[in-house]
């Protein structure tokens, strides 16, 4: 079998769990870093830095019909109160890679980890969602604890339906769901790595590093590493700031 990256050896997963995860995920895993490395096909300008209210990351807009799949691995941080917040606060950071919800104003497919934060007590849960709140869903299988390294991906298998997997690069134990959106079609042409509010305010999370962060096109997989680069202003505040290298995106809590 030929995998052209986690997102396509999680659609096999689908198929059947009956393969040999941890084989798979190496290869698939060796695969990705040896496109990577050497693949950049999609030609942009690039490069900009841009402010929003509520998501730091990086960002690739790109012509309709572009993204069919997004991944990365990252390792899920410990979060703390932040200096001079409420010590019995509730506080949240979402860590999702995605198509779509920022060029694109019909839809959104993202998936990855809630890290919260509530009376002094990290938690983890890993979610994919579908353009609204109402359609998400949690990846049952899968118990989330900090320090693990996770690859999570989501691919829309067309406009209307896609799928998310994470798989705990520890173990290969993995999860997947799927979802439709048959009143939202995705546009497929935002792909991103980024890290968004919860419903709270945002723990210290620390600095995130999505590493091998890859797109898969029509063309072939893409980097991030011409992607636009969105920092979380507030007013004139810093609140979490993003940065590139060929072969990770990083966001940093301020
Ligand atoms: C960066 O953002 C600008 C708009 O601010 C957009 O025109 C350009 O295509 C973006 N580049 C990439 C690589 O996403
Ligand atoms: C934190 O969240 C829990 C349940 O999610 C809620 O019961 C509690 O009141 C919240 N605490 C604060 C300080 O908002
Ligand atoms: C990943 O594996 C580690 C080590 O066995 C375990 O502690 C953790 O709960 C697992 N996490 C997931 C996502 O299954
Ligand atoms: C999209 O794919 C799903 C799952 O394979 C399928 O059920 C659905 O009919 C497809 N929708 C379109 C518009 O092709
Ligand atoms: C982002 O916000 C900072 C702080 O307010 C400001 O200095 C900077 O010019 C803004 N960047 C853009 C691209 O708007």
């Amino acid at each position: 079998m030929y995998f052209k990256s986690t997102l396509s050896l999680v659609l096999a997963l689908a198929a059947t769990t009956a393969v040999s995860l941890s084989s798979l995920q190496g290869r698939a895993e060796a695969r990705i870093a040896r496109r990577v490395s050497g693949a950049n096909k999609l030609r942009s300008e690039g490069g900009e830095e841009v402010n929003s209210t509520d998501w730091a990351g990086a960002v690739i807009n790109a012509s309709p019909g572009t993204f069919t799949s997004i991944a990365a691995s990252f390792t899920l941080p410990t979060p703390y109160v932040p200096e001079g917040a409420d010590p019995s606060g509730n506080y949240s950071a979402v860590i999702v890679v995605g198509i779509d919800g920022n060029t694109c104003p019909t839809a959104t497919l993202q998936a990855g980890v809630v890290v919260s934060l509530e009376d002094g007590q990290p938690s983890y849960t890993a979610l994919a969602q579908f353009s609204s709140p109402l359609n998400s869903a949690t990846f049952p299988d899968i118990s989330l604890s900090a320090g693990d390294l996770i690859a999570v991906g989501v691919t829309a298998v067309n406009a209307t339906s896609g799928m998310a997997v994470i798989i705990n690069q520890s173990t290969g134990e993995s999860g997947y769901v799927s979802l439709t959106s048959p009143d939202t079609p995705l546009c497929m042409m935002d792909g991103e790595w980024i890290v968004r509010f919860g419903d709270e305010p945002l723990p210290n999370f620390g600095t995130v590093v999505f590493t091998y962060p890859v797109a898969e096109t029509p063309s072939g997989p893409v980097d991030a590493s011409h992607a636009n680069i969105t920092d979380i202003v507030q007013g004139d505040t810093f609140l979490a700031y993003a940065s590139i290298s060929p072969s990770s995106v990083s966001v940093t809590f301020a």
